[in-house]
């Protein structure tokens, strides 16, 4: 696990677009998060994208999660967020058909998410993540399966609290429900980039990266991977006992 500390959120922002671009094949599958935290990255690919530099003209993008119960036209939709971040040439090349989110809209969400899990059956190339405050990834919240595959979801009272802030701030207008990938899900990508910011996210991150692998914080699922970049600002990492280490093992 590398563990990346830089002075702000726009220094790790630019990082985790380096590692992308760098490490981008033609035809590659993007697993992509949504919330605040990546919308500095997703610029820096669309920067990228307007000088040649990047395109996802070939590839295909992977959501982690979409709310349940939301209208099809809402701006919180997952999959309309993406489409304003990262679809169509004047953006990253991303086609329509090419973006993948789950399905939330049919009879039988279990089916659903049954079909989305199959059809990452072999796993994202690059997946970026964010980190709630509460430890989740994707929308895998405290207390599941160490091993889910997609699945509904009910959120927690403090994710729909946090994710007030796209809804009015009005927490009863935050769907309860969504379809996440499994916690399995994501650790089928082959590599990984997840990105947190903020003191709100300081003990979340000491748990991901110091604490014991446990259900109650299930970031910390992510120790078993072999293939992890964590980028966050200081005050992200405020809370690590070893972060004079961290430092010094980048200054090699
Ligand atoms: C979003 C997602 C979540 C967010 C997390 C942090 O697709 O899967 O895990 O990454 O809730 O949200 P922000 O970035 O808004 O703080």
């Amino acid at each position: 696990m590398r563990v990346i500390i830089t002075p702000t959120e726009t220094e790790a922002s630019t990082l985790a677009a380096r590692h992308i671009i760098d490490h981008a094949t033609p035809g590659m599958k993007l697993g992509v998060a949504t919330g605040s935290t990546p919308l500095g990255l997703y610029a820096n690919l669309r920067t990228a994208h307007e000088t040649g530099a990047f395109s996802l003209a070939d590839s295909t993008a992977w959501a982690l999660d979409e709310y349940v119960g939301i209208d099809e036209n809402h701006p919180e939709r997952y999959r309309n967020v993406l489409r304003d971040q990262l679809v169509g040439d004047d953006k990253t090349g991303l086609t329509d058909d090419n973006l993948h989110t789950p399905n939330p809209y049919g009879d039988d969400l279990d089916a659903a998410a049954a079909e989305y899990e199959a059809a990452l059956s072999e796993g994202v190339d690059i997946q970026i993540l964010g980190l709630g405050s509460d430890g989740h990834i994707g929308f895998n919240e405290p207390a599941g399966s160490l091993a889910s595959p997609t699945h509904v979801e009910t959120l927690t009272h403090e994710t729909r609290e946090a994710n007030s802030r796209f809804f009015d701030n009005d927490i009863d207008k935050v769907p309860t429900h969504c379809i996440t990938q499994g916690l399995a899900t994501i650790m089928r990508a082959s590599d990984i980039v997840l990105l947190a910011f903020g003191r709100g996210k300081a003990r979340a991150v000491a748990q991901l990266i110091e604490g014991p692998v446990s259900a109650m914080w299930p970031a910390t699922i992510l120790q078993h991977h072999p293939s992890v970049m964590i980028i966050v600002d200081e005050e992200a990492a405020s809370e690590l006992t070893m972060i004079d280490y961290y430092r010094s093992r980048e200054h090699v």
